[in-house]
């Protein structure tokens, strides 16, 4: 069975809901996924995951410089280097108005501990879409 850990910061709890949606539906796809916050995290299972879905909200000014918090850069600094193939690497966010530098910034942290994350998905209100489900089977495949 495949195996997807899903790794969530969250101030007030929007991105944590959607974490555990995002988690909710892979378990309906047949996968082994756990949800985790990032202070939770057990940095050894990382690398026996086949997918890794990393997520925080978004903080800025809301129309600029929106960036992952501290805690979130501090996990990714402690994480292992994941050399790929596997995991397959996925970026979530929730947001009240753009996401605008989230996930660059998101992406220029992790760059070289992981493969290149191939998904991003965005909610406002920790809901999963339609479209966001669409967007899983794509990457699952
Ligand atoms: C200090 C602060 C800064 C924020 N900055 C932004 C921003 O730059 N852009 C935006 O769209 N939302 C911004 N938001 C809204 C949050 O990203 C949004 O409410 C998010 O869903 C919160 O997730 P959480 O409940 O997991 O903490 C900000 C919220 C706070 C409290």
């Amino acid at each position: 069975m495949a195996k997807a850990i899903v790794v969530y910061r969250s101030h007030s709890g929007v991105t944590r809901r959607y974490g555990e949606a995002i988690t909710a539906y892979l378990g309906t796809r047949g996968l082994d996924a756990q949800v985790v916050s990032v202070g939770e995290c057990d940095m050894a299972s990382l690398a026996g995951t086949d997918y890794l879905l990393l997520g925080c909200w978004t903080s800025g000014l809301f129309v600029v410089r929106q960036h992952p918090d501290e805690p979130w850069l501090a996990f990714v600094r402690d994480m292992p280097t994941l050399a790929g193939p596997r995991p397959k690497v996925a970026l979530f966010t929730t947001y009240k108005l753009r996401t605008g530098s989230q996930f660059p910034k998101m992406r220029a942290a992790l760059a070289g501990k992981t493969t290149p994350p191939e998904l991003e998905l965005q909610s406002r209100d920790g809901r999963l879409s339609a479209a966001d489900e669409t967007a899983l089977d794509r990457f699952l495949a």
